[in-house]
């Protein structure tokens, strides 16, 4: 059997650690890409070298070279300037629609093929981005983002209640910024609806908090988290490239579903090996649909900007 070919654009902390986990987890061969010279090569020969004692046979190269890069099966995009304290994701997007549109013409050129999974952020904008420029098809691009959300919320709540973090699963909707809609009468520990386990002020608080993750780790170390959402994202991979069918929380393309309107947003999605196979609708109260409406009112704010940039 062929092996799978994942690239990953950018090798700084995100890149760096999402080859690292998609190699631990023999996703396939990595190829990790960066416009710095030295730098893509330098960790992924420090990679390659740890493969005998992590004990996997994935190969990992680094390049500046798109060349190399050529028929990927998923490319992850992590290229992009991160958040310093002060900063919002949106402070972001005049530079990083530049970098995503550089990065998104050399993937349609060396993989027309491939799954496109965007990290870098203001996400929902980067992934309609990568979705305009690529002309891709619509379930072949998507985003990064309600994994590490969901993830993050599931964390909380597995520390609140001592339970396994395994039990816990949790589903979040809307654009990944701080009007983040996620969906506690949703969430559950082994099937155990969360609101029959902790009190509504405990959940708000860890609803928040989530919704604050990020800024809560850019103020810890100066720069935005990278362990979970590179696990985020090499999950997502491996769903599509195992054909696992999971469910999980990514940015979709939304036409009629939640009355979306054609824009990339956060939504609970099947994610196999054709990419991103299904939405998944739930009824959702009224409260519910106001908050995602402002979300996805605030991300088509920012499409029409990333618009006048491409
Ligand atoms: P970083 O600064 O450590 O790495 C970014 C890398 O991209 C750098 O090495 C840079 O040289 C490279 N790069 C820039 N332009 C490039 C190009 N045209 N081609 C290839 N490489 C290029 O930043 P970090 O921490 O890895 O974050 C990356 C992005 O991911 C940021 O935009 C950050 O905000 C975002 N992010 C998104 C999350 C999400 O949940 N969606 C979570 C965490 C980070
Ligand atoms: C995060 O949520 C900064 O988007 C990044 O950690």
């Amino acid at each position: 059997m062929k092996r799978k070919k994942i690239t990953v654009a950018g090798a700084g902390n995100v890149g760096a650690t999402t080859a690292f986990i998609a190699a631990q987890r023999q996703l396939g061969d990595i190829v990790l890409i960066d416009i710095v010279k030295g730098l893509a090569e330098g960790k992924a020969l420090d990679m390659a070298q740890a493969s005998s004692l992590c004990g996997f046979d994935s190969r990992i190269s680094g390049t500046t070279d798109w060349a190399q890069t050529a028929g990927s099966d998923v490319v992850i995009v992590t290229s992009g300037m991160p958040r310093k304290p002060g900063m919002s994701r949106d402070d972001l997007l005049a530079k990083n629609t530049e970098i995503v549109k550089s990065v998104t013409q050399q993937i349609v050129k060396y993989s027309p093929n491939s799954f496109i999974i965007v990290v870098c952020n203001p996400l929902d904008a980067m992934v309609n981005a990568a979705a305009m420029i690529s002309g891709f098809e619509k379930n072949k691009v998507m985003g990064m983002a309600g994994a590490l959300d969901t993830a993050r919320f599931a964390y909380f709540i597995s520390e609140k209640l001592g339970v396994s973090v395994n039990d816990i699963k949790c589903v979040l909707m809307g654009g990944h910024g701080d009007d983040m809609v996620p969906l506690a009468r949703f969430t559950t520990v082994s099937g155990i609806p969360v609101t029959e386990l902790i009190d509504e002020k405990s959940i708000a608080n860890m609803v928040q908090r989530a919704r604050m993750g990020g800024i809560e780790i850019v103020n810890l170390m100066g720069t935005s988290a990278f362990y979970a959402p590179a696990a985020g994202a090499v999950t997502m991979a491996e769903s599509i490239l195992l054909d696992k069918k999971m469910v999980m929380p990514c940015c979709a393309y939304c036409d009629k579903e939640y009355n979306v309107g054609g824009c990339y947003v956060g939504v609970p999605a099947v994610l196999g090996a054709g990419g991103v196979e299904k939405v998944i609708e739930l009824d959702l109260n009224e409260k519910e649909k106001q908050e995602l409406a402002i979300s996805v009112g605030h991300v088509k704010e920012l499409v029409d900007i990333v618009k006048k940039h491409i």
